[in-house]
């Protein structure tokens, strides 16, 4: 049962003045996601019950856990509810060309903000736009494929972004378990919650690691890792509109619109288009 602590909701929009400045459904999606980031916080045994803050599971104890639940933590967070008793909303139909921005107001769900905020402040951290591209994109496709999303999702945005941010996509997954103190990143306890304290990446991750650090574009994935968040930051509400020069310098909207363009990664889109298909 997930407790709904009023103060900390009203903080982590910004406050009561905050609040009454909100339309009813921005409300309503609001206590959505705080309910949502609540249940995975329990589901990754971060929640009451699951030990005080400071105290990890180990990796035992969090293989232990997946027989306790009614899904696999792997799969595209546009395709579950985690909540045992939930149930799937209608989604809005896509233009007939979808674009980038219809994905991220539609399809992108909770990702869309974690995306923004990462692409701000890689932005605040005077990156190129390329990099911030990276950032802007690099977690979107968890709505369709949790497990592994660095790989699907340099493959989704391959045939359409320039080739260090789907390099920066790709590798920013393998990095994100190494810490790189000196570039400004250190090894974030959200992973020792949810991998356990004792874990140890698999060999490919490891062997991934060594190769990408002596790469000449090692910098962009580790940028990625280095302006992403590992908690939640109830103050950053990014607006999609201060990136939109960005994809239309950087990204090459098909004219047929996304999904139906014939690119090796087209049904990577029409399957967050339609994910109600049942084959
Ligand atoms: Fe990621
Ligand atoms: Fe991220």
């Amino acid at each position: 049962m997930i407790n709904l602590d009023r103060r900390e909701l009203f903080a982590s929009l910004g406050g009561l003045a905050a609040v009454a400045l909100m339309s009813h459904d921005a409300r309503a999606d609001a206590l959505e996601h705080y309910m949502e980031d609540k249940l995975h916080a329990q589901a990754d045994g971060d929640d009451e019950g699951g030990g005080s803050a400071g105290e990890f599971p180990s990796a035992a104890q969090v293989k232990d856990q997946i027989t306790t639940r009614h899904y696999r933590r792997g799969v595209g967070g546009l395709f579950i509810s985690t909540d045992p008793a939930g149930k799937m909303k209608m989604l809005p139909d896509m233009p007939a060309k979808p674009t980038l921005v219809d994905f991220f107001e539609t399809r992108f769900g909770q990702f869309s903000n974690h995306c923004l905020q990462s692409a701000n402040k890689a932005r605040e951290r005077g990156q190129p736009d390329e990099i911030v591209l990276a950032c802007l994109l690099h977690d979107t496709v968890q709505s369709l494929m949790r497990v592994d999303h660095g790989y699907y999702g340099a493959q989704m945005y391959e045939p359409y972004v320039p080739e260090i941010t789907s390099w920066a996509i790709r590798y920013h997954q393998p990095l994100r378990f190494f810490a790189d103190e000196a570039a400004g990143y250190s090894y974030p306890d959200l992973y020792r919650r949810m991998y356990g304290y004792d874990y140890v990446p698999a060999p490919h991750v490891q062997a991934a690691h060594e190769m990408t650090k002596k790469h000449k574009w090692y910098y962009a994935a580790r940028e990625v890792t280095v302006s992403d968040l590992y908690a939640f930051d109830p103050n950053a509400k990014v607006s999609l509109d201060s990136f939109r020069d960005l994809i239309a310098k950087h990204f090459k909207q098909p004219a047929e619109g996304l999904g139906y363009d014939n690119s090796p990664s087209a049904h990577m889109w029409r399957s967050l288009m339609f994910p109600d298909s049942p084959l």
